[in-house]
């Protein structure tokens, strides 16, 4: 398969390395300043296109690597030309395959591929991304063909249905953009307790590291520890009886979460008194 990108940012350029250096054949890059075009192409000794028609016609796959806004007016563009039996693929986290619309009358096959992978930079982030995994949403003529190109990387992948595409990513939003969210309520709380503003996140830090390791080696069940865990109804009481407003109600509802835990490691506990309390 010839893969042509298109958007020569970050994720293409970083792709783009990654794949050549695996011996699969890149064309090129195409991209809205020339420049970003050339230096991707240089870094990954591919060519550069001026014309999305020409970068399509060469490549049987279009990797369409550019801003999430504009996935919608670059596939506007690809529609319009013979792009028969060619794989288009974004590579958005939210968006599913159907953006591509009416692909099936082009006689193309539309997928997205999300790499659950930070690309910090367009040179360095290929180096580290066999440690990524990858899921495939999109038609399924070539869905396995694609999952068996990364599989055969190192990578592991994962299927995801069209329907549940920005559920996939509500999830990958909540353990990394809402775990920021949720350590900056708990460092304001700090302060509100008199911590210095620069002493509050370090005093944390222990806790953070050794939990999220903890996550990751052991699970969620066994990293489970505190008032919740231990059914300790009176702390839990006290804390909400603390808290206020928008902290209280996260307290409450991520504290549900962690009964559901508890429940599941604990089967022979009564957690009826400490559902009730959080019920309210
Ligand atoms: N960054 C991440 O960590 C990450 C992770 C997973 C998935 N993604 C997804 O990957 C995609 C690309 O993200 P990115 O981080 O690589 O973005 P980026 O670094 O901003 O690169 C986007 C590239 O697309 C080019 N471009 C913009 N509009 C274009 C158009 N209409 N036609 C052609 N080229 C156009 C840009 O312009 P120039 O030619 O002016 O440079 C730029 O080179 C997005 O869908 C994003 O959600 C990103």
């Amino acid at each position: 398969m010839k893969i042509g990108f298109i958007g020569a940012g970050k994720v293409g350029t970083s792709m783009g390395k990654y794949l050549t250096e695996r011996g699969i054949e890149i064309n090129g890059y195409y991209s809205k300043t020339v420049r970003s075009a050339e230096e991707a192409a240089d870094f990954t000794n591919t060519r550069v296109y001026t014309t999305i028609s020409s970068l399509a016609e060469d490549s049987d796959g279009v990797f369409v690597t550019v801003p999430d806004g504009a996935i919608g007016d670059v596939w506007e563009q690809l529609k319009m030309l013979p792009i028969k039996n060619k794989i288009i693929s974004h590579f958005s986290g939210s968006l599913s395959s159907e953006i591509f619309s009416d692909i099936d009358r082009c006689g193309a096959y539309g997928y997205s591929i999300h790499p659950l992978f930070a690309f910090h930079d367009k040179y360095n982030s290929y180096k580290e991304l066999s440690q990524a995994f990858i899921t495939i949403e999109g038609h399924e003529k070539y869905r396995k063909k694609l999952a068996d190109m990364f599989e055969s990387f190192g990578n592991r992948t994962c299927m995801i249905k069209t329907e549940d595409k920005i559920r996939y990513h509500g999830a990958a939003v909540m353990a990394s953009n809402l775990f920021v969210g949720l350590v900056d309520m708990s460092r304001r709380l700090l302060e509100q307790c008199g911590f210095a503003p620069e002493d509050a996140v370090s005093a944390l830090s222990p806790l953070i590291l050794g939990n999220v390791r903890h996550i990751v080696r052991d699970g969620t069940e066994n990293a489970l520890t505190g008032p919740v865990e231990r059914n300790d109804v009176s702390t839990v009481k006290a804390h909400l009886e603390a808290l206020r407003g928008r902290e209280r109600e996260v307290y409450r509802l991520l504290s549900q979460q962690l009964v559901t835990i508890a429940k599941e490691k604990h089967k022979d506990r009564d957690h009826t008194a400490l559902e009730g309390l959080l019920a309210q």
